[in-house]
């Protein structure tokens, strides 16, 4: 704990040192940009926000498909977490979540599904604690305000917002209602990511500098599906050119960066190549088939800079369409240490400067204390690799024990901004754009962060 107030601290200073340097860039990216609209007199900083601890966490669900079915399947395996009620527009989901639950030995859920805003019956109701959004992105902000506004928790998945309004639109309604609205990301209770994040607080890497993260998913064929999961998701490739999956690898990153825990993001540039890929998978489809009239605007491989406020860079890619094998990246620089992934490896001052590929002594040292005690079961549970069952069990914990959840509102706007950000700075030739700052002024303080918690 020592180590890390001390270099953050040494990170302020330097960050002193270098700011005249980034002045002149951030200072035409922000002359550009909108200042912040301020906080109302009716809103409040959710940061930290507690509540008193639950004897049991109702879970209602929006959105049955493939992903809101996963996460119900991981809260079945957790103790006093109960599933209250699930909707879905399409009834025949509805009606496969029901009978999930009641197949697990709970109470049959409330199922919605007369239309497409019979969530907020959902919503309404007084036997649910936190309500999960796991439908189309447009969607997710329209369905956590109405959650917030009803007096429940959210929690939502990546990204949470994919226009910077609403991003501001999930942080005043937190603010107002004073809930927790916390992004499903996943990817930040990786087995890699929990070591690295324990290594970055006990000093293992010294002080940040550097950090590369994406979401490589070689995805060509599979996209052109007539699956409604596909068609959607396609949809955002036919009309934006930008990061429009920026939080599997960014989110950890920013974890380890202490982000609204002393650092922010501040600028960033963004820049896409051509789109190849996915126009040379739909003209493999038969000739007469409808598919072969659609454009897309989203280049194949789109490359992101973030500069934060004490310095660092954060590259962030997004290629769901090149044959590249599955990574996100997860690299990571500092002064004492660099870890990257894909596969694990790591490479410390001091010893050879190759890369060291084998991290069992690495993972019997610095494990993280969650996958230590948890690893057979979460393997059990399942969801990519356990993460999902890690991030589930960590969230009922959290609202059982009355603890502040491990991630913020703040850090799903200013994470999913980069969706909107990224194609605003690829329209304008690549031009700095400025983050904005969500915490609106907060982000310096330390933060009770899940380093070291079991
Ligand atoms: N964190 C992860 O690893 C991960 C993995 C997959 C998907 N996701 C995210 O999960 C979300 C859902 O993805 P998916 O693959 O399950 O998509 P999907 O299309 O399979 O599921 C979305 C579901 O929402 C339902 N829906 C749509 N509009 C609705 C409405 N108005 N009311 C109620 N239900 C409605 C659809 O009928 C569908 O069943 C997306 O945000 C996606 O990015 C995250």
């Amino acid at each position: 704990m020592a180590e890390h107030s001390i270099s953050r601290r040494n990170l302020i200073q330097r960050a002193g040192a270098c700011g005249a340097a980034a002045a002149v860039g951030a200072a035409s990216a922000q002359a550009a940009a909108p200042a912040d609209p301020p906080r109302e007199a009716r809103q409040k900083s959710v940061l930290a926000l507690k509540y008193p601890p639950l004897d049991q966490v109702r879970v209602g669900l929006i959105g049955m498909g493939g992903r809101g079915m996963s996460l119900m399947g991981n809260l079945l395996d957790i103790d006093k977490a109960v599933v209250t009620a699930v909707c879905d527009v399409v009834p025949e989901r509805v009606a496969a979540a029901v009978a999930r639950v009641k197949a697990k030995g709970q109470a049959t859920p409330a199922g919605y599904s007369k239309n497409d805003t019979d969530y907020r019956s959902l919503c309404a109701r007084d036997d649910v604690d936190i309500v999960y959004v796991a439908t189309p992105w447009a969607d997710h902000v329209p369905m956590a305000a109405a959650a917030m506004k009803a007096g429940k928790h959210v929690a939502i998945e990546v990204p949470a917002a994919i226009t910077l309004q609403q991003c501001w639109d999930l942080v005043d309604t937190a603010e107002r209602t004073q809930r927790h609205c916390m992004m499903l990301e996943n990817c930040c209770y990786g087995e890699m990511e929990m070591l690295v994040m324990n290594m970055v607080r006990k000093g293992v890497l010294g002080q940040l500098t550097h950090a590369e993260a994406g979401y490589l998913h070689a995805f060509a064929d599979g996209l052109l599906s007539n699956a409604d999961s596909m068609v959607w998701r396609r949809r955002h490739l036919m009309e934006s050119n930008g990061n429009l999956y920026p939080t599997h690898g960014l989110g950890p990153v920013a974890l380890y960066m202490d982000v609204h825990g002393g650092d922010r993001f501040e600028t960033l540039v963004s820049m896409s190549s051509c789109e190849r890929s996915l126009s040379a998978a739909r003209d493999r489809l038969p000739a007469d088939d409808p598919r072969r009239k659609e454009t897309y605007a989203c280049g194949d491989v789109n490359t992101t800079l973030i500069k934060t406020a004490l310095g660092r860079t954060i590259m962030v890619q997004f290629d769901i369409v090149t044959p590249r094998p599955y990574s996100r990246i997860n690299l990571l620089c500092g002064t004492d240490g660099v870890f990257g992934d894909y596969p694990p490896r790591i490479s410390l001052r001091g010893k050879s400067h190759q890369w060291e590929s084998d991290l069992a002594p690495y993972v019997e040292k610095h494990g993280h204390p969650l996958w230590v005690r948890h690893k057979a079961q979460a393997l059990k549970s399942g969801g990519h690799g356990g993460m999902d069952y890690l991030m589930n069990w960590r969230l009922v914990h959290c609202l059982l024990a009355g603890k502040p959840l491990d991630m913020t509102v703040y850090d799903a706007a200013a994470w999913s901004s980069v969706y909107p950000l990224s194609i605003a700075s690829v329209a304008s030739g690549s031009a700095p754009v400025r983050v904005p700052d969500f915490t609106r002024g907060q982000w310096k303080a330390p933060r009770p962060l899940l380093a070291g918690e079991a």
